[in-house]
C-alpha cells in the first residue's frame, strides 16, 4: 500500500526506528529495494530525484511504482520526490502520484546559490499550503550540506560550501529551526548534521563524533512532532569499493558515515535516512565484475541480476540495521 510521509514516520517515532530513503531511477533498483523490504517486512520510502525524472519519465515512475505496489502489496510504500528544486517541480511530482514531497529551498533553483531565509520560508511554505490540501507530506530543508572535515565534496551538487563557511554554520541552528517549521508547517526537516552527499565525505576513517549529536538532540527536543532527516548518509562500504576498484574502477580512498552513527541519530529523533550512493556502488561493483570475469557475455539481465541482488542485500542490512524491519 502506498502511503505517505507522515504516516510513515510518526509510526516510526511512535515505535522508535528508522526509515531508510532509497534512490530509485530505474526498474532494478524498485525491485530491488521492494525484495528487500519484503525479505525483513518492513515499509520503507523510494524516492527519485529530479535527475531520476527526467531519466525515466514520469510516466514510467508512476507506473513502475503502481507496479511494486500491486507486486508487494503488503509493504507499506511512501514515494516521495528528492530535492524539490521549485514549487513547480513539486506539484508535478505529487500530479505523478508521489504521496510525499521535498522542497529544498535552502538552495536556489539552480542548485547551487544559498537559498536566503525569506526564499526558504516562502517557497516551502507556498509547497506545504498546496500540498497538505491534498493530504500530501512535505520534506523541507533548513542548513548548508557539507562536510566538516577538510573532506572534497563533491561540489557538483552545491553542497560543497565547506572551504567558506565556518564549522558552526554548516549546522543547522536549533532555534532558527523552530522558526523555520513554525512558518512552513513541514512535516520532516532535512538538517545539516555534518554529512554531505555522494562518496567522498571523509578523507580519513570517521573515529567517531561524525554527526553534531547535540545539535540533533536540540533540534528534536525542541521540535519533537517534526521527523528529522539525514541526507548524505551512505556509509560507503570498503567492500564494495575494492570489488568496484578490483574490477578496473578507480576510486579515491573514501569514508561515509558510519551505521553506528546513524544509529545513534535514530535514538535522537532522526527518521528518515537518505541513501544512495551505497547502492550505486552495490550495483557497479557487480556490473564491473561480472562483465570483466565474462567478456564475451552481452546479454544485460546477466549483469543486471547480480547488481540487483547486492542492491537488495544492501538495502535489506540497512532495514535491519535501522529497526525497520518487522514494522510493516
Ligand atoms: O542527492 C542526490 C541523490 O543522490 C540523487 O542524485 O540528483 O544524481 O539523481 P541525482
Ligand atoms: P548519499 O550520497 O550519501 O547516498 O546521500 C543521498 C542523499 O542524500 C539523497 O538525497
Ligand atoms: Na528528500
Ligand atoms: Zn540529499
Amino acid at each position: 500500500a502506498r502511503i505517505t510521509l507522515r504516516q510513515l514516520l510518526d509510526h516510526a517515532a511512535e515505535n522508535d526506528y528508522g526509515v531508510p530513503a532509497f534512490n530509485i531511477n530505474n526498474m532494478e533498483q524498485a525491485l530491488a529495494i521492494m525484495e528487500a523490504a519484503s525479505s525483513v517486512d518492513a515499509p520503507v520510502i523510494i524516492q527519485a530525484s529530479r535527475g531520476a525524472r527526467s531519466y525515466a519519465n514520469d510516466v514510467m515512475l508512476k507506473h513502475m511504482m503502481d507496479a511494486v505496489t500491486e507486486i508487494y502489496p503488503q509493504i507499506p510504500v511512501c514515494v516521495h520526490l528528492d530535492h524539490g528544486n521549485e514549487p513547480a517541480t513539486c506539484m508535478t511530482a505529487i500530479q505523478a502520484g508521489f504521496t510525499s514531497v521535498m522542497m529544498d529551498g535552502s538552495l536556489k533553483a539552480d542548485g547551487k546559490t544559498p537559498g536566503d531565509w525569506d526564499y526558504n520560508v516562502g517557497v516551502t511554505k507556498t509547497v506545504t499550503d498546496m500540498a497538505h490540501l491534498g493530504g500530501i507530506s512535505v520534506e523541507g530543508e533548513l542548513g548548508v550540506l557539507g562536510s566538516l572535515e577538510s573532506g572534497e565534496g563533491e561540489k557538483e551538487d552545491g553542497h560543497g560550501f565547506e572551504g567558506k563557511l565556518s564549522h558552526d554554520q554548516l549546522l543547522t541552528n536549533p532555534d532558527e529551526a523552530v522558526k523555520f517549521v513554525k512558518e512552513t508547517q513541514v512535516d520532516a526537516l532535512a538538517i545539516a548534521m555534518g554529512t554531505s552527499h555522494g562518496a567522498y565525505k571523509f578523507t580519513r576513517k570517521p573515529d567517531g563524533d561524525i554527526l553534531a549529536m547535540n545539535v540533533i538532540e536540540e533540534i528534536h527536543r525542541k521540535l519533537p512532532n517534526t521527523h528529522l532527516v539525514m541526507h548524505g548518509s551512505s556509509s560507503v562500504p570498503q567492500d564494495l569499493q575494492e570489488i568496484i576498484n578490483k574490477f578496473g574502477g578507480q576510486m579515491k580512498p573514501t569514508w561515509g558515515v558510519p551505521v553506528s552513527e546513524i544509529q545513534r541519530g535514530i535514538k535522537h529523533g532522526v527518521r528518515k535516512i537518505n541513501i544512495d550512493t551505497d547502492n550505486r556502488m552495490a550495483m557497479t561493483g557487480q556490473i564491473r565484475k561480472i562483465l570483466s570475469e565474462n567478456p564475451s557475455e552481452f546479454d544485460p539481465r546477466k549483469y543486471l541480476k547480480p547488481a540487483m541482488e547486492a542492491m537488495t542485500k544492501l538495502c535489506k542490512q540497512r532495514l535491519q540495521e535501522f529497526n525497520t524491519a518487522g514494522q510493516a
